[in-house]
Formats: structure tokens, C-alpha cells, sequence
């Protein structure tokens, strides 16, 4: 079984949006996947860089189309973002510096955490906003 389960609880009901979240979602999965099957600390690097830039990537997407429509949360939402990048570059050098060490149940645990409060709290606030302006 994954570590992340894709269900409709995910989903903010924006097909472009939901894809990127997919794809994030099989990011952590193949991390934690990777870590359990005990393989190299340079695919497990891998994996986590292309998670840190993947997740780059993907708010500036939210955030260009927020800045499009003009959407009234925004800033805080930016605030967050921010925050969370920072978490996850935070747990990229750690695993850097000390990977057997960071590797472990706790981190893919947070990154599942991480990412799904983040996409049941506050994407889900967008939703209806974004859906209203045609936005798919
Ligand atoms: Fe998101
Ligand atoms: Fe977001």
C-alpha cells in the first residue's frame, strides 16, 4: 500500500491543480517506497530534489493563477507556501549532511503530512473561487 493514498478527499475539483498534487503525492510515495526497499542514498537525493523543485514548480503555478483572478487570500496563502518550501529545503539538507540518519519513518511521515493539510486546508479554500473563473 502507498504511504498516500490518492482519494477524492484530495481533490479540489480543478483537473490541472489535482494532477500537479497527483504528482507530488507519487513523489512522497516513491520516496518512502525507495527508503524501505533500502536503496541508494543517491536515488533517495534524487527523488527529494526533484520533490523540492516539482513542489517550486508547483505553487508558482497556484500563485500565477491567484495573481490572475485576483484571489482575496492570496498573501496568506503565498505565507504558506513560503513556509513550507522552507520545511522541505530545511529537510533536504539534513539529509544531505547526515542522509541514514534523516531517512526515516518520522520524515515521509511529515512529507504526508506536509502535503496533505496543506491541499485539505487551504487549496480546497481556493476551489470554488477558481472554479468560478473557469479555471480547469
Ligand atoms: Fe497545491
Ligand atoms: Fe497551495
Amino acid at each position: 500500500m502507498p504511504l498516500i493514498e490518492w482519494t477524492a478527499e484530495l481533490s479540489v475539483g480543478i483537473g490541472s491543480i489535482d494532477e500537479q498534487h497527483k504528482k507530488l503525492v507519487n513523489m512522497i510515495n516513491a520516496l518512502n517506497d525507495a527508503m524501505l526497499l533500502g536503496h541508494s542514498n543517491e536515488l533517495l537525493e534524487k527523488i527529494f530534489s526533484g520533490l523540492a523543485t516539482y513542489t517550486h514548480k508547483h505553487f508558482s503555478y497556484e500563485e500565477s493563477l491567484f495573481a490572475e483572478y485576483g484571489y482575496s487570500d492570496s498573501k496568506e496563502h503565498k505565507r504558506q507556501h513560503q513556509e513550507l518550501i522552507a520545511q522541505v529545503v530545511d529537510l533536504k539538507t539534513k539529509f544531505l549532511e547526515r542522509p541514514q540518519e534523516a531517512m526515516n519513518k518520522d520524515l515521509v511521515i511529515f512529507l504526508k503530512r506536509w502535503l496533505t493539510n496543506h491541499i485539505m486546508r487551504s487549496d480546497k479554500e481556493y476551489s470554488d473561487f477558481l472554479i468560478s473563473k473557469g479555471v480547469k
